[in-house]
């Protein structure tokens, strides 16, 4: 009796071993990303609570920016080429037009900008995103979800014209995790039609094989400035983790974030400013006759503006951070609006597998990328997402096309401002609104590309949107 009893157990253990065993392989196997798949194809389809509105099927390759003669052409070829930080050390980067940053594009606004892409030898292919411009669907450049990667030898034109005013960069959406690191990404500042005066400064942060650089400064950066002077700084971060700056010897206020003015909001005495991966914070001030400096900290970088171009920075000590949430204003009547549809997203570390590969991954409403969520709106909803940190990371979370209004952090109402790269702390929640204006499909994601790379991600459909790209190894588009 007892030895069969013994058999019975024995048999049930082996048996639930294989069970086990063969949901493991079917887990595994059925995680594995195919060669080329449409972005569509995958994901579970959120409404938001509303029943999808249905139209005719659009497809993303019609929705190009305008035709005509452009106002500002740029061409930009892709390649590799060494470059020398002003300390004189050399980085084997990957470049526009042989630097990194690529050239700085500044153009008004309203203007039609035509851009060229050419490709010389980045082997995986490359392409240009304009981060923070809410430019057509088939002109944001990612691979796979709005046009195909440029490979060795090819081109790709982009055209737009920009409506907002403001700081954004560009960067490449093929490989972005090891294309932005390498230097594939560059300044793109869209100025008033009216020119301001005094001295205006477009300062992108990048680590460069472990070398923190303002532009190509990675050590102290000295100006002459004449005392009186305008000064409007461009502070971009465009490294996967956030930057702060130190900033001493001016009465400094932040006028603009992620591209979008605020009433100038005064920085106190001491206090720092956080930027999150991509993030984009405009500081203004007025010279003094005395040293000003911009440092980034942790790192030798620093911009030193004096009036003789000479002098030393006080050292200081690290402060509280800026909180925008507490100080500017300008984007009202959110609070009491109907939302048309509500979204939740969070995000999480899961064990299961990621393209075959075990382990703790990203999860976005508990799913593995591709089982993410897809959000589909309808054009002029007014949506709102509740995004909720459950992860011990800062997640930068970015969408594309769009701007979000923050609305409220962890429950409570904050002073409304606007971003598209939005620095979520770890445990941080969010209620962010934004105004589906912009048809196609866009990418949500982390802006930590690394974090991208590793399945955080996923995307944004207009109801009846449909792309002739695909995502994969055979297709060579791989847009993280
Ligand atoms: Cu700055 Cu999806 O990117
Ligand atoms: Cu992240």
């Amino acid at each position: 009796m007892k030895k069969h009893l013994g058999n019975a157990l024995t048999t049930a253990a082996m048996l639930a071993g294989l069970a086990l065993l063969g949901f493991l392989a079917f887990s595994w196997w059925q995680s594995r990303l195919p060669g080329s798949y449409d972005v569509m194809s995958y994901g579970a389809i959120d409404d938001g609570g509303a029943p999808p509105v249905a139209h005719e099927h659009f497809s993303v390759a019609g929705l190009t920016g305008p035709k005509g003669r452009p106002d500002v052409s740029v061409k930009l070829t892709a390649e590799k080429a060494p470059i020398r930080l002003a300390s004189g050390q050399k980085v084997d980067a990957w470049t526009f037009n042989g630097r990194a940053p690529g050239p700085e594009i500044r153009v008004r606004r309203g203007q039609l900008v035509q851009v060229t892409l050419a490709n010389k030898d980045i082997d995986d292919g490359v392409t240009i995103h304009w981060h923070g411009l809410d430019v057509p669907n088939a002109e944001d450049g990612v691979a796979g979800v709005t046009q195909n990667a440029v490979e060795e030898g090819g081109h790709y034109v982009y055209r737009f014209r920009p409506e907002q005013v403001g700081t954004f960069w560009y960067h490449t959406h093929q490989d972005a995790d090891q294309g932005v690191k390498q230097g594939l990404f560059g300044v793109l500042v869209v100025e008033p039609m009216a020119k301001r005066n005094g001295l205006d400064l477009a300062l992108p942060v990048h680590t460069f094989a472990g070398h923190t650089a303002i532009g190509t400064h990675d050590d102290a950066w000295r100006k002459a400035v004449q005392a009186g002077t305008q000064v409007r700084v461009r502070l971009i971060n465009t490294d996967s983790a956030s930057a702060r700056f130190r900033l001493a010897g001016m009465r400094p206020a932040v006028v603009a974030i992620d591209g979008a003015e605020i009433p100038p909001a005064r920085i106190p005495l001491g206090e720092e400013i956080e930027i999150g991966a991509g993030g984009r914070y405009d500081i203004a001030f007025v010279m003094r006759s005395q040293v000003a400096s911009i440092e980034v900290v942790n790192s030798k970088a620093k911009l030193v503006l004096s009036p003789d171009g000479t002098g030393n920075i006080s050292e200081a000590t690290s402060g509280p951070v800026f909180d925008p949430g507490a100080r500017t204003s300008g984007y009202t009547g959110y609070a009491a609006a109907k939302f048309d549809r509500t979204f939740d997203l969070t995000i999480s570390k899961k064990v299961g597998f990621l393209n075959g590969r075990p382990g703790r991954h990203w999860a976005l409403n508990g799913e593995l990328y591709p089982r993410v969520p897809m959000f589909e709106v309808s054009k002029g909803d007014l949506v709102r997402i509740n995004l909720d940190n459950d992860s011990s990371s800062a997640h930068p979370m970015h969408l594309h096309g769009h701007h979000f209004i923050v609305l409220t952090r962890d429950g409570k109402a904050v002073s409304p401002w606007s971003t598209d790269t939005l620095l979520m702390l770890p445990h941080e929640r969010y209620s962010v609104a934004f105004r589906v204006n912009n048809p196609g499909l866009w990418m949500l994601h982390c802006h930590n590309l690394k974090h991208a790379a590793d399945g955080l991600t996923m995307h944004l459909m207009y109801a009846s949107v449909t792309t002739p790209y695909r995502v994969g190894k055979s297709a060579h588009n791989d847009p993280e």
